[in-house]
């Protein structure tokens, strides 16, 4: 692993052979770092009144993983807070001093280049669920820190979800919601842009693990599946699956009525849907996002909901997280939005909190995690963040 000893200098090489200013950063890492006892800082969202509403739900600030017990009785300290950002707040008290930080995309501790330099004992960075872009990557791989998630842990609950958002888009939802509540009956205001899903093009952007999912969800749709990703599927997973291979991004878009949004945030994804790429789109087209938002143009997804050309737009991904009380998105029509939710059902609570677990018992012991979990390993970022 990246702390033991002998990584840390294979990582010191690499880091000066790239950049010698990291290297005094990496040297100091090493004297600072405690061999027992660590401090584990975790930070998620508060759940107040719901925290003891059901034993499983284990994703909260309360409940902090249910791994409290078990790391206080291993003589650790376990600090836990939703308190994350600016100067004064409860998390930037510990960063000089913790060890490992555990957050979620949900409620995501924003690990910039500053804080990773003032965050002198820091080893470790687990995401409990998926997407790691909250961290400064390029940083952490610079200061030798390990990152890594608990790749798969939330990706059936993720596609569902997907699935019900495009349900709700196509069949125009949310309006018939709203009558209701508000005392209404109008079947005219809703059936005029209501649509069946069988016979659309449906297509996704990154077709990993959760746009796989997807697929073989929307097969007995009998919807024309496209996909568009880095790397083909092997030939029997695609015809299994029934989904065409576009390896042009900019060829697939227009031909979709729905478009799903499913690669990490990186380099290359953020800002992929721009002013020009949306305009490209078909005129009426409906998106889904539960990706990352920052992969859209904020304003340029505003701009087209107001004009129609986005005909509905739905995800629970957003940039920054929470999102302040003036974002666009609350206020745009043809939107569907909700709070960051989608990989944080009880089952994939279960699911990642067991994840972390695993990964902080493999830590203290100097083992290896899952290869797949690794996002930054010795100073390298995981393939698809490079
Ligand atoms: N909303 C939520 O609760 C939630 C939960 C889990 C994951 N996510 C998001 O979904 C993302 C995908 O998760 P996953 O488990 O499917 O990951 P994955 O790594 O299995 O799949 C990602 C896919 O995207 C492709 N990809 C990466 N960069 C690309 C690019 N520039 N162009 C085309 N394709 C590209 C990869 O080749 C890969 O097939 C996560 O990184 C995370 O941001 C959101």
């Amino acid at each position: 692993m990246a702390m033991k000893r002998a990584a840390a200098s294979a990582v010191r090489a690499f880091i000066s052979s790239r950049n010698p200013a990291p290297a005094s950063v990496l040297a100091s890492r090493g004297l600072h770092a405690s061999p027992g006892s660590k401090k584990i800082v975790g930070v998620f969202y508060q759940a107040n009144e719901y925290a003891s509403m059901n034993p499983n739900f284990l994703g909260c600030a309360e409940n902090a993983l249910g791994i409290r017990e078990w790391l206080e009785s291993q003589g650790h300290q376990y600090i836990v807070t939703s308190d994350k950002d600016g100067p004064h707040c409860e998390l930037e008290k510990h960063i000089p001093d913790l060890h490992v930080l555990i957050t979620t995309p949900f409620h995501p501790a924003y690990v910039t280049a500053e804080r990773i330099n003032k965050a002198k004992n820091l080893q470790l960075l687990l995401t409990a669920g998926i997407g790691s872009d909250h961290v400064d990557l390029k940083a952490a791989a610079e200061a030798g820190l390990t990152v890594a998630e608990v790749t798969g842990s939330n990706v059936v609950s993720v596609a569902e979800d997907e699935l019900m958002r495009i349900l709700i888009l196509v069949r125009n939802f949310l309006p018939g919601h709203h009558q209701v509540i508000n005392g209404e009956w109008n079947v005219a205001a809703i059936a005029y842009r209501a649509y069946d899903l069988e016979g659309k093009t449906v297509g996704t952007v990154g077709a990993g693990r959760i746009g796989r999912l997807l697929l073989q969800r929307l097969k007995p749709f009998n919807c024309n599946l496209l996909y568009h990703d880095r790397i083909k599927m092997d030939p029997q997973l695609e015809s299994e699956i029934g989904a065409k291979f576009e390896e042009d991004l900019d060829a697939m878009l227009p031909k979709c009525d729905v478009i799903v949004i499913n690669t990490p945030l990186t380099e290359k994804t953020k800002g992929m849907f721009d002013k020009e790429r949306i305009a490209k789109l078909k005129k009426g087209v409906l998106i889904v996002n539960n990706a990352r938002g920052a992969i859209m143009d904020t304003q340029a997804v505003v701009d087209a909901c107001s004009s129609g050309h986005i005909a509905g737009y739905s995800g629970d991904v957003w940039n920054p997280q929470p999102a302040p009380k003036d974002h666009p998105w609350r206020y745009m029509p043809n939107q569907a939005m909700t709070p960051h939710v989608s990989g944080t059902t009880i089952d994939g609570q279960l699911r990642y909190a067991a994840g972390v677990k695993d990964m902080l018992e493999r830590y203290f012991k100097g083992e290896d995690f899952p290869p797949q979990n690794y996002i930054v390993k010795d100073g390298v970022l995981a393939n698809q963040y490079r």
